[in-house]
């Protein structure tokens, strides 16, 4: 039985009837989506400025999502260079089955951002 990271979420949030594809199940996008707006809060905490989402890379939907699960979101800094940070995102579920609550990872990613200045330009990051 997997269980949840000991790290703070940085995103916790409830998939709700709205986000569902035409089979009824979690829409791919919906979720990338969430992983995108948690990447930049761990992006945007670093720099301590603005930021733009310039790739997102191996996504994987390791798992599907269903209406009610509680979906968290986990990201951690792997790599900051001049301008860009790149975050790794790991997505887990918690889901009432049978009196228990079922925990299992469902995605994981790699998101890379740009600090960006007033003009949209990139913007060397400071040293932390
Ligand atoms: C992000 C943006 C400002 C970068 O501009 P640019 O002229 O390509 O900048 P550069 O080539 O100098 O690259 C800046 C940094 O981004 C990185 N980068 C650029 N393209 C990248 C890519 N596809 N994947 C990973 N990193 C990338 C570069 O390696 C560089 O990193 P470093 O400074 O740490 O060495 C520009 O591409 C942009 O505005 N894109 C749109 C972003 C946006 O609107 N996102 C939301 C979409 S809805």
């Amino acid at each position: 039985m997997q269980e949840l990271p000991a790290e703070h979420a940085i995103l916790r949030i409830m998939a709700r009837p709205s986000d569902v594809n035409a089979q009824g199940d979690i829409f791919g996008g919906w979720l990338m989506s969430q992983v995108d707006i948690a990447g930049s809060i761990v992006a945007t905490r670093h720099v301590k400025g603005r930021v733009v989402t310039v790739s997102a890379n191996n996504f994987h939907f390791i798992r599907p999502v269903f209406v009610s699960d509680v979906v968290s979101i986990y990201g951690q800094i792997q790599k900051v260079g001049t301008s860009s940070i790149l975050i790794d995102i790991a997505v887990y579920i918690e889901r009432k089955a049978e009196g228990d609550v079922l925990v299992e990872k469902v995605a994981d990613a790699e998101f890379v951002y740009v600090n960006i200045d007033k003009q949209g330009n990139p913007k060397p990051i400071k040293p932390s």
